[in-house]
């Protein structure tokens, strides 16, 4: 039986013109277990009964008697408070668990059904630096969750590896790339290219030239000339090379990587299509999508030299997923400052005539800042994110090194614990809360961390490995009852609804908020009751407990992207 549920049949049957959304809407969880499990605050009704809330409220409970499932049901002023039966509640909460194991917090909305999750997407030859945190774990964590939920998904990597930027690239080292270049270049890709690019951007002042030779080269590389390409596609290789690492580091897989100059030769296509349906306008030789009278700017589409733009080449990605994948939902995990940019995309795949352009959703989040102002990569205000990782790893080396020196494999639990830390930190809030990173604040491993839930999901497997019996559902459920194994099981309950949310609204941070919650419930159980004890009824009762809070930890830890050592 369904607890909330029974609660919403009272309250449909109390007033019959109130539907089931409606009545879930007004039921209300006690702040503390002591004023029940349920409320159900009576003003609501009080105009159509014409009776004061308190009055309403004892009506109910004299009305309704005793229920099946609950211990008691009692009035506090204006509210009606249902106490479950805690028996009965640990029976259903911990047969369900025993049954789905690993599957416990997911619904399978999903049905199987096609979900592409687009995230990190980084530009090539610049660095990986802390603001791409966000859409590398936002995304990597969405994509976890919607597989769990039942979607087949696919993982994309939108490389940003095409546009004028490249033209610039080329063109520089045409001009400087001397032995010693190619080089630097070989051993540290991306500074030396960032450098290039750099005293390009600088160069172009006194020689406006190098404009049009910019220009000229991307042009070269867009038409396939074979110099222009080589040099692109090396470009490219050792840029993959080093996000690769990071990739690997966070133990995080793609199922492709196709970015933008995988679309270009699509472009000729979407603009012949544009055109055939009266989208394009001429604009000083430059062909546009006119979106003013939507309220949004005009959209540049292809530039007078016959260069493509971002835009284009979002608009032909999208068309080939769906043709592709034939996706039910097309997310894009890309920060709120593209706002724009998606929904002017959004509005052209919508003019062309395509109904599934409303199954593509922007996932956005804000910006991360360093402290004193914005991330600025040429004026090298930057923070490597490999940095962050690996100084996350000392850090927590030292503390393993300092508290629990013969730890078995100790340089692996380092790497998963110092990155556990920073991928819960990262998914704690709201995502569309901007942030400023502070080393103090990544490198803290303080209270609710990452760290902390590994730690007690290591005790939970400690305790599994010492109990040396075989953990069955056929136990005595009335010894979980007391206040502290009831309050773990509640919080159990929740998962399902914890999930669904992070789900719904593409938000990890619900599981992030969830496993710490249970943790902490879980720790002072543990505090409470003694669980590996003489009374084998208890002992095995709690372990029972113990084994679903261990399976449930490690799940959500999974959806989050943090890897859970056994020891600590
Ligand atoms: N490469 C882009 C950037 O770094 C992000 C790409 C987002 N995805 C997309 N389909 N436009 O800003």
């Amino acid at each position: 039986m369904d607890f909330k549920n029974k609660v919403v049949e009272i309250i449909t049957s109390i007033d019959n013109e109130m539907n089931v959304d409606e009545a879930l809407q007004i039921i209300e969880i006690p702040p503390n277990s002591d004023m029940g499990d349920y409320a159900v605050p009576c003003f609501k009704f009080a105009k159509k009964f014409r009776k004061a809330p308190a009055a309403i409220a004892t009506e109910v409970v004299e009305k309704i008697g005793n229920i099946e499932g609950f211990e008691k049901i009692e009035t506090a002023g204006p509210y009606v408070n249902f106490f479950v039966d805690k028996t009965h509640f640990a029976e259903k909460v911990l047969k369900e668990a025993f049954t789905e194991k690993y599957g416990y917090g997911s619904t399978n909305v999903g049905q199987g059904r096609t979900v592409i999750v687009e995230f990190s997407s980084p530009n090539i030859a610049k660095p990986f630096h802390i603001g791409h945190i966000r859409s590398t774990l936002i995304g990597n964590s969405i994509n976890n969750i919607y597989k769990y939920m039942g979607y087949k998904t696919f993982a994309i990597n939108h490389l940003g590896d095409y546009g004028t930027q490249f033209g610039m690239l080329i063109s520089a080292y045409k001009k400087w790339g001397t032995p010693e270049i190619v080089e630097a270049i070989e051993k540290d890709p991306i500074p030396e290219l960032l450098k290039l690019y750099v005293r390009y951007n600088q160069e172009i002042e006194s020689h406006p030239e190098y404009q049009e030779e910019a220009r000229y080269w991307f042009k070269e590389l867009e038409n396939g000339n074979e110099e222009a390409h080589e040099l692109w596609s090396w470009f490219r290789e050792v840029s993959l090379k080093e996000f690769n690492r990071v990739y690997d580091m966070f133990g995080i897989k793609y199922d492709s990587f196709a970015g933008e100059s995988f679309y270009s030769d699509k472009m000729p296509l979407v603009i012949d299509e544009l055109e055939d349906k009266g989208l394009l306008k001429d604009s000083e030789g430059a062909r546009i999508v006119e979106l003013q009278e939507y309220g949004l700017t005009d959209a540049l589409i292809q530039k007078s030299d016959g260069s493509t733009l971002y835009v284009t080449r979002d608009i032909a990605a999208a068309k080939y997923r769906k043709e592709t994948y034939d996706f039910y939902k097309n997310i894009y995990v890309v920060g709120a400052p593209q706002k724009l940019h998606f929904d002017q995309w959004r509005k052209i795949i919508d003019l062309m005539g395509y109904d599934w352009a409303y199954d593509c959703v922007h996932v956005m989040f804000g910006t991360v800042s360093l402290e004193g102002g914005a991330l600025a990569t040429r004026k090298g205000r930057v923070v490597f994110l490999e940095d962050v990782l690996k100084k996350a790893i000392e850090k927590t080396t030292e503390i393993i090194n300092d508290r629990n020196p013969n730890l078995e494999n100790k340089e692996e639990v380092a790497k998963q614990v110092g990155i556990g830390a920073v991928i819960f930190q990262e998914l704690f809030n709201n995502r569309i809360k901007d942030y400023v990173f502070s080393w103090d604040k990544t490198l803290s491993f303080e209270g609710e961390t990452g760290p902390y839930v590994q730690y007690t999901y290591a005790r939970t497997c400690s305790l599994l490995r010492k109990s040396n019996i075989e953990i069955d559902d056929n136990i005595d459920f009335s010894i979980l009852t007391d206040k502290s194994a009831f309050n773990v099981l509640k919080k159990l309950e929740g998962f399902k609804s914890a999930t669904l949310v992070a789900h719904d609204k593409y938000e990890p941070f619900y599981i992030t908020r969830y496993i710490v919650g249970l943790a902490q419930e879980f720790n002072r159980f543990y505090h409470d009751c003694p669980i590996i004890v003489d009374d084998e009824k208890v002992k095995k009762a709690r372990l029972l407990l113990t084994q679903i809070v261990n399976i449930v930890l490690k799940t959500g830890m999974d959806l989050l992207g943090m890897k859970a050592p056994e020891k600590m």
